[in-house]
């Protein structure tokens, strides 16, 4: 057996943009030689016999179908050999002054296996799906890939989701177990993580065994022993090696939960080998990435950016990998900057709100560190704008690094179009051009049919299965197909609008449904909206976007009270208070407008088009307001805008 003495073979790395046509255009003609060949670089235990088959109408997409594998092996056990002593994760804590924790891969393998036993031992296998509520800490990270390991399926939930929101996503999946740490430090802030979980405990999730706490702050917390243990009292005697679990090629890796234009968010699911091909095939090749570079990607592991670029897109190409558990601006606006000048980092992956927030603090935060490392620095989950972009490419950049403007989504698994490092053309708000395997088109809104051509504006779709693609939501496959499979028959419909321009660059416009982003979080106004009308005194209310300096976009509430007399700055207060409790700070409107009534078509549908323009401010052109059942509510909504 293993088989892991053999050299490490990883997929192409393109290296000209020559190249890079000359592989799309074969990666497009000959999809499944193209990923056959990518896929035969990883270590399977038995090769597939059947590379795709798939049909976009039921949906039903497999990839490598017949094959074994395990992704830690190949993140992991395959590495030891050549590059046991290197660095897998360099963990930088909260605090400047703290330890730098540094787990080689021959180290992070050992921790991965102990944890991997320690689950089995508490009764977790196969399928079984463990939920996440922690911190970016190293145990995070670990025992992630430990439930991979033994082929349970992990759900990792942001740590600033609210308790019922927790308890939502674990009781959707059914999950077994919760691992989670006492508290999460967040610059200044000691957040009560545990405290969350009783919570969420105590609104009722039948289907946990077992809380595994990681001590993390070693404060406070309450135990129930029922169900509570530390996870180093259950870990640290484990032995180090942990038998890997085969996984079927189309066994589910994990979920990750987003939010849609509907109320409830979906269990987005993955598989093993596609996802493996994928996420290790785009980071070699969007972040030209070198043996011996230091990578660091700031996003958090409870979003699909630390799951692909922090964990396993790293991973399995043997990269060094950075986590970092604070945030930007602690101790102070310079602390990416520092980071990176310390770790010397040379691939460095952000979203557009943490720059937007950077610039906003003053040049000196950045000028003064030694930048020189950097070779890619990249963009993710939202657009950037052209300040921000122009911005990073010359403060960060220095004028001379590229900037990678990664556009994709939870539900694609990895980034599909973007500039590969140095070797694309760039332009300021462009995300570019699609990674080979991908093969987007822009669809008239209209007409539903492609808009073939340079230049061409439309919903942006994919026409043809990729490795990583989501395989359904969990437990409502027809969710999935009415989400991502009905609006264009025969093609996967991301919800985005895009334009390609003369050169076939595309830029991504944004979504084009009820989904805002806020600070690169994606936000269903359905979901916050049904939070806002727990409150009891609110009969209804609509929820847009409108433009935000820092965020993106911010949250605009046009919110209908009950009959009798309110004390409306306490409502407003109160209204904020159960959307923090329902999901979470991140939902939190950035403003309430209390309105007599909404804008509703005949049909009785609120009209959105109009709410978003005065949320805006844009006045000048409402659009056709002649099918409403009640033109007069436009103008008592004008006349009591937030601005
Ligand atoms: O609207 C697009 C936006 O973020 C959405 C996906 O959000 P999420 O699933 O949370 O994943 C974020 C990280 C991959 C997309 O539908 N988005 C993401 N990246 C970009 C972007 N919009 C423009 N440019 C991008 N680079």
């Amino acid at each position: 057996m293993p088989v892991y003495n053999q050299p490490v073979k990883l997929p192409v790395q393109i290296q000209s943009f020559d190249e890079y046509q000359e592989v799309y255009a074969h990666s497009v003609s000959k999809p499944e030689n193209f990923w056959a060949e990518q896929a035969d670089t990883f270590y399977w235990r038995k090769r597939w016999d059947k590379t795709l088959e798939w049909n976009f109408t039921d949906p039903d997409v497999k990839w490598f179908q017949g094959g074994k594998l395990n992704i830690t092996e190949n993140c992991l056990d395959r590495h030891l050999a050549e590059r046991g002593d290197q660095a897998a994760i360099v963990f930088e804590p909260n605090e400047p002054g703290d330890p730098v924790i540094t787990l080689s891969y021959r180290e992070l393998h050992a921790e991965v296996c102990k944890t991997a036993n320690a689950l089995h031992e508490l009764g977790i296998g196969k399928g079984d799906r463990v939920c996440f509520y922690m911190p970016m800490v190293p145990e995070l990270a670990i025992s992630v890939l430990a439930c991979a390991r033994i082929g349970a399926i992990h759900s990792v939930v942001f740590a600033g989701f609210s308790a019922q929101a927790l308890a939502d996503r674990v009781n959707d999946a059914d999950c077994k177990m919760i691992i989670c740490s006492d508290y999460n430090k967040r610059g200044a802030k000691n957040i009560p993580v545990k405290q969350v979980v009783d919570e969420a405990m105590a609104i009722g999730c039948s289907t946990i065994e077992t809380v595994l706490v990681h001590k993390n702050t070693g404060g406070d917390i309450t135990w129930d022993p029922s169900y509570d243990l530390w996870y180093h009292e259950q870990v640290d005697h484990q032995s180090s090696e942990c038998e890997a679990e085969a996984m079927d090629a189309e066994d589910v890796l994990f979920i990750l939960y987003t939010s849609g234009s509907t109320g409830k968010p979906k269990g987005i699911v993955h598989t093993c080998g596609g996802y493996m091909l994928y996420t290790a095939f785009s980071f070699l090749n969007v972040f030209q990435y070198q043996p011996g570079d230091v990578y660091w990607c700031t996003a958090d592991i409870g979003w699909i950016t630390g799951h692909s670029y922090i964990l396993y897109g790293p991973l399995l190409c043997g990269a060094t990998s950075m986590m970092f558990e604070g945030v930007p601006t602690y101790p102070d606006a310079g602390r990416f900057w520092q980071i990176c000048e310390k770790h010397k980092v040379n691939q460095f992956y952000t979203a557009p709100t943490a720059i937007r927030a950077l610039m906003a603090k003053g040049d000196e935060h950045v000028e003064k560190y030694d930048l020189s490392d950097l070779k890619v620095i990249g963009s993710v989950g939202e657009p950037i704008n052209e300040e921000a972009w122009e911005w990073y490419k010359e403060k960060v950049g220095r004028n001379v690094v590229p900037i990678v403007d990664t556009w994709w989504q939870t539900e694609t698994g990895g980034m599909m179009i973007s500039g590969l490092g140095n070797y694309s053309p760039q332009k300021a708000t462009f995300a570019g051009y699609p990674l080979p395997g991908i093969q987007p088109c822009l669809v008239g809104k209209e007409s539903i049919k492609e808009n073939k051509g340079n230049p061409a504006e439309g919903l942006l779709c994919v026409k043809f299965p990729w490795p990583s693609m989501l395989r359904t939501t969990w437990g409502d496959h027809e969710r999935c197909k009415n989400t991502y499979f009905s609006t264009v028959p025969g093609m996967y419909f991301t919800g985005d609008g895009a334009r390609r321009d003369e050169n076939g660059m595309y830029r991504i416009v944004g979504r084009v449904d009820d989904v805002i982003n806020v600070s690169g979080h994606r936000m269903g106004t359905a979901e916050v909206e049904n939070a806002i009308d727990e409150h009891s005194r609110v009969v209804e209310s609509a929820v847009v976007g409108y433009p935000h300096d820092i965020k993106g976009q911010g949250i605009y509430a046009y919110v209908i009270m009950g009959p009798g007399s309110h004390d409306l700055d306490l409502i407003k207060q109160e209204i904020i208070a159960v959307v923090r409790k329902e999901i979470g700070p991140i939902a939190k409107p950035d403003k309430i407008q209390f309105v007599d009534a909404l804008p509703k078509t005949r049909s009785g549908k609120i009209m959105r088009r109009i709410l978003r323009k005065v949320a805006a401010n844009e006045l000048e052109n409402l659009g056709d307001t002649s099918t409403l059942l009640n033109p007069e509510a436009v103008e008592s909504i004008i006349a009591g805008r937030d601005i």
